[in-house]
């Protein structure tokens, strides 16, 4: 018998604080391709989450709210739609700050990398430069790996931004707004098979 499952709740952001961010711009049209294969998404901006550069003092003193704040998003949704700038070669700060504050124990006690474990991730970057922030994704790849999150093979780094995307949720190139649309779909369907899987069990 076929058991009905509830659509999968992902959760998107951009690697990025830049109220021009490029990476802004595009998030939505990852956002888009779940929403069209049938998941819900909610798209935070993490301006609304500020965290100091991981301190285990910090942490010691009481964890920032902010962290609990992300870890309840993160226990409440079933994977990660991120588009990501690329800096020196790597994934920003932010975003690797972000994934471990994440990381670390919740309020209720277990490691925060549980929240992580078996749920599907997408990634896409974008950069004014040429490369369009390529090496950045797969830096991000391995690090959301190593926390157990099974990140889907598609992916699209968009170059020459500032041409591309003007605005946000505009990516001018079809070819490339065809592919983020589809590594956010690709997201909902890997997404929808593990939360099928989670819940079966
Ligand atoms: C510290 C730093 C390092 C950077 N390194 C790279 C790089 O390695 N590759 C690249 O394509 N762009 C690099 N850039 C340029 C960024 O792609 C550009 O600032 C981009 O607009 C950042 O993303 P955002 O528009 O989403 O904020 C770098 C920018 C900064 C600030």
């Amino acid at each position: 018998m076929t058991m009905a499952v509830d659509p999968p709740r992902l959760l998107a952001f951009a690697g990025s604080l830049r109220r021009e961010s490029f990476n802004r711009r595009l998030v939505p049209v990852l956002v888009e391709g779940a929403r069209d294969a049938g998941a819900e998404v909610s798209l935070i901006d993490l301006r609304d989450y500020p965290l100091p550069v991981y301190d285990g003092d910090i942490e010691a003193d009481g964890m920032p709210d902010e962290v609990f704040r992300l870890q309840d998003l993160m226990a409440e949704h079933d994977g990660l739609l991120i588009s990501t700038p690329e800096y020196n070669g790597s994934m920003p700060a932010l975003v690797k700050n972000t994934l471990d504050w994440i990381s670390r124990p919740t309020a209720a006690g277990p490691s925060g990398t549980t929240l992580f474990r078996g749920k599907a991730a997408g990634i896409v970057s974008a950069s004014p430069g040429p490369l369009g922030g390529l090496r950045s994704l797969l830096v991000l790849r391995d690090a959301l790996a190593k926390l157990g999150l099974v990140v889907v093979p598609q992916q699209v780094a968009v170059g020459l931004a500032a041409e591309r995307l003007p605005e946000t949720g505009v990516l001018v190139d079809e070819r490339m707004r065809e592919g983020v649309h589809g590594v956010g779909a690709s997201v909902a369907d890997l997404a929808f098979r593990l939360k099928g899987a989670r819940d079966e069990r």
